[in-house]
């Protein structure tokens, strides 16, 4: 097994451009002075989206002072501006945003100017109501709220092209610019769209795919229920019908949906790189709980660099969620830095109920997305609206004004972003273990007619992760596309779509001496959702060593108990009977109660080669994030990964680090309410503080509730 020191960060897909926020300095006027507080891109960025045109001009001049005050050097411009930029159709008003530009850069504040599609005005949508998105059960989205467009209509986008095209006239070269920012989230509500337009796009997307319809009928399975097709334009979108659609044609409607909105990020970046070659381009992803309709990973290569919106869900995992979509943006990012645009300063508007975050927790939520690569951190939004859906959302400057705990922890934030300077520019470092993250699977393993709805693909991967937590020990999360050949372990938890390939690349990852731990419902279709034949789990059986003949969900309510080392581990929603089928094969956990009791529950096949012993290892049932831990810990103890973090701060502290090559950050993030005392951290403390050193050494890191520390070390140090 290679180490992981020697680890490429560039993927199979060779490596990625990358191009941090455009420096200002050069780019400014002919002798005009860079302001003395422009500091981007040398440190990290922080701000906001700034929305200007809900306010009269008097709060501008206010807007300027206080963002000096909190430290803020960029902002997100005009993301929904296009009824006021664009107020009729033949009718354009830039006076107002060349005044708010020319503010900014007078105060020394950058900005990532959107493109101001996102939304189109009413003049747009009552002359073009074709441009309207579609539900499945065929109803319009009228306007009235935001996004309303379809991703696929040629008015909507000859129109918004249009204004993207004087947006990079007007403003590219203007010194206050960074950075573009393309629409805003794309495909928060407008993801899947049933019309016409979707139909024509989608025939054609799915021509590009199979080239002929008998391939696509082959693809589809359409000998089933009579499906078959005899003409390309008898296709539909999974428009409501009777019974469950055909899985295919679903999965390939994800796939389609997500790319349509990829083309159209392409067809905005195109326009805007033509225009400011060396202005970087980027979008906001939204990495975070169910959102699930965007293949972010295949997204990734369209923007010179990636971005993402984050916001904390409540519940037990909150924490966890929040860093496991930190970590994952940084995958996606191929471990460069990103940029967080959107985050919470404190309570938001759109769940049940909308907490606001206790104290301390404004700083560790930011600075743990700072420990998993962000360069930038930023909020929606700088001052909290008076009016509209969003009026009850912090804010940087909450309606109580500056006067307020909110604004100072805003304040305090940033000079702690200016002390963490050093840190920007800085890479996620290689850890020894991975989770792998697939879309398709994801897409797939919830669609309905299976064994059981209440399987939650992301839900699992979590589980896993806050098992890692729990033990101390750092894993990445990865796309599947990734090299996963630097890791000693990859958990591949629920991976559903194995085509041969992928197969393929899982057994030399094994054979070079990886350790593979996947789960449940893994390898069981292809690209196509078509059943590897044979007995489950599919094209993983042999690595596997395993066999299932069928599965045996469970009721809800019911569990089952399964004995690991010892331990009585409660297992839910899933549970097989698993025949051992290579004697090589160890049993690691047992059934102990239910139908399956006295059969392998969990199963590890060594594999030796000339490269070393590897393993694939089989966990049969659900576990949750407690049950996996000592499950987890013992594979790692089997594959030699151990914790970097002394005994005493395992599961209360979390360990991020990010490396230049030369020197580490390790950020310790406090995960409970309480101070934590870390010892045996050696190197220099940017951020936190140690006790008095009470012998030789390093004195113990004191963490105060929620609180983060970082400690810049030499690289080397770090033990393997
Ligand atoms: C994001 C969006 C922002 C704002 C925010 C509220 O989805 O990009 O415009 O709506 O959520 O949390």
């Amino acid at each position: 097994m290679s180490s992981t020191t020697d680890r490429p960060t560039a993927t199979a897909d060779g490596p990625v451009p990358h191009r941090w926020l455009r420096r200002p300095g050069p780019h400014a006027r002919p002798g005009e002075p860079a302001h003395p507080d422009q500091h981007a891109p040398s440190g990290l960025s922080y701000g906001a989206d700034y929305n200007p045109d809900q306010w009269p001009r008097e709060v501008w001049t206010e807007d300027v002072r206080l963002m000096r005050e909190a430290g803020v050097t960029v902002v997100s411009l005009a993301i929904f501006s296009w009824a006021r930029i664009q107020p009729t159709e033949d009718t354009w008003d830039f006076a107002w945003l060349d005044e708010v530009m020319d503010l900014l850069h007078e105060n020394g504040i950058t900005v990532d100017l959107a493109t101001a599609t996102a939304s189109p005005p009413p003049w747009l949508t009552t002359k073009h109501p074709e441009v309207l998105p579609q539900t499945r059960t065929g109803e319009t989205l009228w306007p009235g709220a935001r996004q309303q467009w379809r991703p696929t209509s040629p008015v909507f986008r000859e129109h918004a092209l249009r204004l993207v095209e004087r947006m990079a006239e007007r403003y590219g070269d203007h010194p206050a610019l960074v950075a573009w920012h393309v629409s805003n989230e794309l495909g928060c509500h407008n993801v899947y769209d049933y019309s016409e337009s979707a139909a024509d796009a989608f025939r054609t997307w799915l021509r590009g795919r199979y080239t002929t319809l008998d391939a696509l009928n082959a693809a589809w399975g359409t000998a089933f229920w009579s499906q078959r097709y005899s003409d390309w334009d008898q296709i539909l979108p999974p428009r409501l019908t009777t019974s469950h659609p055909n899985p295919t044609q679903q999965l390939d409607f994800k796939r389609f949906s997500s790319d349509a909105l990829q083309q159209y990020l392409r067809a905005e970046a195109a326009i805007l790189r033509r225009a400011t070659p060396d202005v970087p381009v980027t979008t906001n992803f939204m990495v975070m709980g169910e959102t699930k309709g965007m293949d972010y990973a295949a997204w990734a290569d369209e923007l010179d660099f990636v971005s993402n919106d984050h916001y904390v869900l409540p519940g037990p995992q909150a924490l966890d969620e929040l860093s496991f979509s930190a970590n994952l943006t940084g995958g996606i990012a191929r471990h460069r830095p990103w940029f967080l645009m959107e985050h919470s300063t404190s309570a938001v508007n759109w769940q049940p109920v909308n907490v606001a975050k206790k104290p301390g927790e404004l700083a560790r939520d930011s600075l743990t997305h700072v420990a998993h690569g962000a360069d930038a951190v930023c909020y929606f939004q700088w001052r909290q609206s008076a009016a509209g859906a969003e009026k009850y959302h912090s804010g940087m400057v909450p309606h109580a004004g500056e006067h307020s705990r909110l604004f100072r922890d805003v304040v305090a934030l940033g000079a702690t972003l200016r002390d963490l300077a050093p840190v920007a520019g800085s890479d996620q470092a290689p850890a020894r273990a991975a989770i792998v993250f697939d879309w398709d699977s994801w897409w797939t393993s919830e669609l309905d007619s299976h064994p059981t709805d209440r399987l939650r693909y992301r839900q699992e991967a979590l589980d896993w992760y806050s098992a890692f937590l729990a033990l101390g020990v750092r894993a990445d999360v990865v796309p599947v596309a990734a090299d996963l050949t630097g890791y000693d372990v990859v958990v591949a938890p629920v991976l559903h779509v194995v085509p041969a390939a992928l197969r393929d690349r899982l057994t030399a990852f094994v054979e070079g001496g990886g350790h593979l731990v996947t789960t449940y419902f893994s390898g069981v279709v292809d690209q196509d959702d078509h059943a590897w034949l044979g007995g489950y789990p599919g094209a993983l059986r042999d690595l596997l060593g395993v066999r299932v003949e069928e599965f045996a969900p469970l009721l809800d309510g019911e569990s089952v108990t399964v004995e690991v080392d010892g331990a009585q581990l409660e297992a839910t929603t899933w549970a097989e009977p698993v025949d051992v089928v290579d004697p090589a094969v160890e049993v690691v956990g047992w059934y102990k109660t239910g139908e399956q009791a006295g059969r392998a529950a969990i199963t590890r096949r060594p594999v030796t080669t000339g490269a070393g012993t590897g393993s694939a290892a089989y966990v049969s049932t659900r576990l949750g994030r407690e049950g996996l831990a000592p499950v987890l810990g013992r594979l790692l103890e089997d594959a030699g990964v151990r914790s970097e973090l002394p005994a005493a701060a395992r599961g209360l502290v979390e360990l991020a680090v990010r490396t230049d090559g030369s020197e580490e950050f390790w950020f310790l993030v406090n995960r409970t309410a309480q101070p934590v005392e870390v010892p045996d951290v050696a190197g220099d403390v940017l951020l936190g503080r140690r006790l008095t050193p009470s012998g030789p050494g390093d004195g113990a890191l004191l963490l105060d509730p929620r609180g983060v520390a970082v400690v810049r070390r030499p690289a080397e140090t770090t033990p393997r």
